[in-house]
């Protein structure tokens, strides 16, 4: 275990007051906007009438366009900005490149430096991440600060074990893989199902799986997870070996032919009568939502949310195997739905 002390996290990073101040602002504009802006404009488009058209109906309205600035250019000056996240964990690089490159546990992660990352994820800045979260050492402590500092519409705390739970309802598994564990707070939550429930996080990011390790190390109740860089289309361990396989916002930034190899790779992965269960995002039965969710898509960097409403989920998990396939929508917390932008949480779930 490293010597630490104290109880500030791994890999920390203190903003300095002025960019404190200027994420506080954002995040205070972020719920202007994701709260009575978004409620104006649902209202407004009540008025639009429903059919062909709405789409450009809807994006007429200045109200829409006030809409999509906001979200467009909050994420951006989030990341982007002088006093954005990806500036102030610059300053911090060195400290944070010695503390990502201490000594782990045996057994606590596998990295693969000759691992060629796919196309698709070289060549986009997903969310609008500057240079994504492949390539720089540090990329996954912007992303971890990113997901915490004026997170708005991802960042709701507990959303991983809140989705754990629901995923699993009275299932007790022992084995599980999280593919695409970014900083690990997907696979922690379910390592946290209990002590005899061994997690392994896969990411193609070495930053990622890396943080992910330096932090479990960290933590007593982290001793059943390890991290392996891999990329969730093939993934380096052996048939059978997982009760369950899942993901959280993964499959929304990989295009199709990726996530049916991704399926096919979970359904060799699990024993018999396993389940593999993503939380991702699907446009609901609405046109306003819909419209929202392909704005999303546009504005925030993110191309396969457009090519993943249109697959058939159900019937790419039947074709690697799976038997019950179940799609449902999943509330990230108990406020009331409806009167907030939220981006459509759905749960895949599809039985070997
Ligand atoms: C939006 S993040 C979600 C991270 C984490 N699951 C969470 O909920 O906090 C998506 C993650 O998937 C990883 N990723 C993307 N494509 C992947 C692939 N083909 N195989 C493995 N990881 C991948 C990215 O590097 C990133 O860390």
């Amino acid at each position: 275990m490293n010597a630490r002390t104290g109880n500030e996290p791994v890999a920390a990073v203190t903003l300095d007051g002025d960019t404190a101040a200027y994420q506080r602002f954002i995040g205070q504009m972020r719920k202007l906007w994701a709260g009575p802006l978004y409620r104006r404009l649902r209202d407004e488009a009540k008025e639009l009438g429903d059919g062909a058209g709405f789409e450009t109906r809807l994006q007429a309205l200045p109200t829409h366009q006030f809409f999509g600035w906001f979200e467009y250019n909050l994420q951006n000056m989030k990341y982007s900005s002088r006093r954005g996240i990806a500036a102030a964990v610059e300053t911090h690089r060195e400290k944070l490149e010695q503390e990502l490159a201490r000594p782990l546990s045996q057994g606590r992660l596998t990295e693969n430096p000759d691992l060629a990352a796919p196309d698709y994820y070289q060549e986009n800045d997903f969310h609008q991440h500057p240079g994504g979260l492949g390539g720089d050492a540090i990329a996954a402590v912007v992303y971890r600060e990113g997901a915490g500092a004026a997170a708005g519409v991802v960042g709701k705390a507990g959303l991983h074990n809140r989705f754990a739970k629901a995923a699993l309802g009275d299932r007790k598994p022992k084995r599980v893989l999280d593919i695409g564990c970014g900083f690990g707070r997907s696979t922690q939550a379910f390592a946290d199902l209990g002590p005899d429930v061994e997690a392994v996080g896969i990411d193609l990011s070495a930053s990622c799986v890396r943080l992910s390790a330096q932090i479990a190390e960290e933590r007593p109740e982290g001793s059943n997870t390890r991290y392996i860089q891999a990329d969730g289309a093939e993934v380096p361990l052996p048939d059978g070996s997982f009760d369950v396989v899942t993901s959280t916002m993964l499959l929304h930034e990989m295009p199709p032919e990726a996530i049916r190899q991704l399926i096919s790779e979970s359904y060799r992965l699990l024993a018999p009568g396993g389940v593999a269960v993503h939380l991702d995002f699907l446009p609901p039965d609405d046109a306003f939502l819909t419209a929202l969710y392909h704005g999303h898509s546009d504005r925030n960097a993110e191309p396969f949310m457009h090519t993943l409403a249109g697959m058939d989920l159900d019937g790419d998990h039947r074709a690697a195997g799976f038997s019950a396939v179940e799609i449902s929508s999943f509330a990230e917390d108990d406020a009331p739905r409806g009167e907030t932008w939220r981006l459509p949480w759905t749960i895949i779930k599809a039985i070997k």
